[in-house]
């Protein structure tokens, strides 16, 4: 079975999970990035980005050689950003096609997942959501990340 892990991180908590889960799974790893950086002060990303994501902004990523056909199983995982998805995963999840693909989301976030995986999922359209999962910031958090590498081992099977 081919997984492939798709995700956005700004501060390497996404990150951390995704490439432990990469490294547990076998999968391959694509990473998310914008075309215009964020901000580097906390005050203005947590400003432009609470904004873009609760306005649903879809903001131009860089090129990726990712094909979602190429993919028994699809892992995407995205922060929390303003209760829901990061922006940059908005726009990967309405520009690739995800139809009839087996996918399963996670979210990373300081406080609570929030409408995280439900956004995700409803943009998803006729993709199948096999599973989902949320974690409490796992570059801090071992137990997070455990949790999540043994979710993305059942998951990839
Ligand atoms: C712009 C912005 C908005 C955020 N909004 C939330 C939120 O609404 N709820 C929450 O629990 N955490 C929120 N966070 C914290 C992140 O979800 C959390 O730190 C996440 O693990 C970051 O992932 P990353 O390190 O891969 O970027 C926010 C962080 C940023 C930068």
């Amino acid at each position: 079975m081919k997984t492939a892990i798709l995700y956005y991180s700004l501060t390497g908590n996404t990150e951390t999970a995704a490439k432990a889960m990469a490294e547990t799974t076998g999968a391959d790893l694509f990473a998310l990035e914008t075309i215009k950086p964020m901000p580097k002060r906390f005050f203005c990303r947590i400003i432009l980005g609470g904004f873009g994501a609760r306005f649903k902004k879809k903001p131009a990523i860089k090129p990726i050689a990712f094909t979602p056909a190429n993919y028994d199983r699809i892992i995407i995982g995205t922060p929390t950003w303003a209760g829901t998805i990061a922006p940059a995963v908005r726009t990967a999840l309405t520009k690739f096609d995800f139809t009839s693909r087996s996918v399963a989301l996670f979210s990373t976030f300081a406080g609570a997942p929030s409408e995280t995986i439900s956004a995700m999922t409803e943009l998803l359209g006729t993709a199948t959501v096999i599973g989902s999962t949320s974690a409490k910031e796992p570059s801090k958090n071992p137990d997070s990340l455990v949790a999540l590498k043994l979710w993305a081992a059942e998951i990839a099977g």
